[in-house]
């Protein structure tokens, strides 16, 4: 499943991040603010457990959530998205995944994981603000099912049409979240409009 999550803060903060002369701060702050947004619609249907509390006048029967979400940002640029996302949910646990894009191949190269226990169980989030050709999106979900995860969410800022087929393809079970869907790759395998490289532009590196 593909979701587009539309709506008029997250498109007036995106146009933010696509101008080119959004300076590197500015450019965080608005990643930060829409990753926060987006865990809104994201975690809409999450499963929830029936707990019995007290509150200070009585017993009562409310719900909790049921299940550990871990978030994996793709380094570097995923971790632009940890932040807004955590503010919203605090109890996320947090994996990593390290992937290169060769420039010249544009193939993933790996060169870094690390996963909290349970994955198996748990709600995982993959975030990363590019979906080009889903070459990293789709190694990064390879990497997430070794770990025996089942559950798989994929998030990101900005997608082509090129990766969602890709995802789509290769792993049907996972759901896709975007902000904007884009025209294109173009030769460089850049999104098109999109913003640029986006790791780059969060780390000031350009
Ligand atoms: C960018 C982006 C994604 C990947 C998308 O990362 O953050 O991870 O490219 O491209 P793909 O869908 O064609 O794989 P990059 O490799 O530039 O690394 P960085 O985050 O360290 O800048
Ligand atoms: N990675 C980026 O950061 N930007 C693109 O447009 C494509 C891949």
């Amino acid at each position: 499943m593909l979701k587009v999550l539309q709506h008029p803060l997250i498109t007036h903060k995106l146009t933010q991040m696509r101008k080119k002369e959004t300076k590197t701060k500015d450019f965080r702050q608005n990643l930060d603010e829409i990753a926060g947004l987006m865990a809104y619609e994201i975690t809409r249907d999450l499963p929830m457990k029936d707990v019995e509390i007290e509150t200070p006048i009585t017993s009562f029967t409310t719900q909790e959530m049921e299940k550990d979400i871990v978030l994996v940002p793709i380094l570097r640029a995923g971790l632009g998205m940890v932040n807004g996302i955590s503010n919203l949910i605090p109890t996320v646990k947090i994996a990593h995944i390290g992937l290169y894009r060769d420039e010249e191949t544009l193939e993933p190269h790996t060169y870094f994981e690390k996963y909290p226990k349970k994955v198996s169980d748990a709600i995982v989030m993959i975030v990363d603000p590019m979906l080009a050709t889903g070459g990293s999106a789709i190694a990064a979900i390879d990497m997430v099912k070794k770990q025996g995860a089942k559950n798989i969410r994929l998030v990101c800022l900005v997608g082509a049409p090129e990766g969602v087929h890709a995802v789509e393809e290769k792993h049907p079970d996972v759901d896709i979240y975007l902000a904007a869907l884009d025209e294109k790759l173009n030769e460089h395998g850049y999104i098109v409009p999109g913003l640029g490289d986006a790791g780059d532009r969060i780390f000031g590196t350009q």
